[in-house]
């Protein structure tokens, strides 16, 4: 069974676009293949330094995993700095990673240019990616089209290292870029993304979904006209949440006018709702009970762990560290 591994940082409250972007499918992976998933908090860090709300996103990032469905018996689930193996490993492969191959990194300088002040550990993201690929011995990785580089970067240090010290050393992985997923809506039309503000969250309370979804923009046609369906957001986050012949539907409605965008702005906050209902009771109790999220963690990361002690074992012998 291939080994399949993803990693999500815990930087913020999770949304409709992270769900449809990558848990969805992250989650369905836990029945064809050896998933190992993890959150990554190290990764994190260089962008948040609050320890309190780190360690509650972690919480939190977690319970929406296990509250959507993953389940720890069909997959290992852990928090990345419970392995700290990780860290060791990213050491040795900065050793051999030239800086060159960093300073290209999109990501990185995308960052500079918006203005972020970098940290070294921003400019090592790429390397500690490698590490958590590389450690656990990953055949594929499903990244988003933005992770793109960090894979061919994670496959480029695994060749190397191979050439040199032998070619069961690591799995090159193989990224696995799904370009069927579209970037997912924010309600003001950009990507939703929580840097942006404009995300309607997963799990939240009544009253704030209502407002995220009723503040989707739209533009100013009254509603007897007809609108346009392909240049609507609100008929592009309603798509989500409905199958074929529903949209089909939708759209007709959209075509034909007399349907205003308040009423339908009204059903796809009761959808969105109704969608996550079956979670939102798991999620708030794993939320109100935190050890046994810890619990779940920990078994998770002693899986993970036997892996990564066979891996890193056979790197210190190669590189010299065992004298
Ligand atoms: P954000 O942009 O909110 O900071 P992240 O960059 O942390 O989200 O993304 C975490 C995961 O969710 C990634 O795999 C990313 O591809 C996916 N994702 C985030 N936003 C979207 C979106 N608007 N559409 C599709 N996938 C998304
Ligand atoms: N950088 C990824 C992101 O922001 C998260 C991540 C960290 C990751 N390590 C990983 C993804 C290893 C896949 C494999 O989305």
């Amino acid at each position: 069974m291939k080994r399949v591994l993803s990693g999500i940082q815990p930087s913020g409250v999770l949304h409709i676009g992270n769900y449809f972007g990558m848990m969805e499918k992250m989650i369905r992976y836990q029945e064809e293949s050896d998933l190992f998933a993890f959150i990554a908090n190290y990764h994190a860090m260089t962008t948040v330094q609050d320890g309190e709300l780190l360690a509650h996103n972690t919480l939190e990032t977690a319970a929406a995993f296990l509250a959507l469905g993953l389940d720890p018996e069909k997959c290992t689930f852990w928090v990345q700095s419970d392995v700290p193996e990780v860290q060791e490993l990213t050491w040795i492969l900065s050793t051999r990673t030239p800086m060159g191959l960093l300073e290209r990194c999109h990501s990185y300088k995308d960052k500079v240019a918006k203005g972020l002040i970098p940290n070294h550990g921003l400019f090592a993201y790429p390397v500690l990616m490698t590490s958590d690929i590389l450690l656990y011995q990953s055949d594929v990785v499903p990244v988003g089209r933005d992770q793109k580089q960090h894979l061919e970067v994670a496959r480029d240090i695994a060749i190397k290292f191979n050439n040199q010290f032998g070619e069961e050393t690591f799995t090159v992985p193989d990224a696995e870029i799904d370009d069927s997923l579209a970037v997912i809506p924010g309600i003001d039309g950009q990507k939703m993304s929580k840097s942006y503000g404009n995300t309607i969250e997963i799990f939240t309370t009544k009253k704030k979904l209502k407002k995220s979804v009723m503040g989707i923009v739209t533009d100013a046609a009254a509603v007897e006209d007809p609108k346009d369906p392909d240049t609507s957001n609100v008929f592009a986050i309603y798509s989500l949440f409905i199958g074929p012949e529903e949209r089909e539907a939708l759209r007709e409605r959209f075509k034909a006018g007399g349907m205003g965008y308040g009423e339908v702005k009204k059903e796809l906050f009761e959808l969105i709702w109704e969608r996550f209902e079956p979670n939102r009771e798991r999620f708030d109790s794993l939320m109100a009970n935190p050890d046994e999220i810890r619990d779940i963690l920990a078994k998770g990361a002693a899986k993970a762990r036997v892996a990564a002690e066979e891996t890193i074992t056979k790197v210190r012998r190669a590189t010299g560290l065992i004298y």
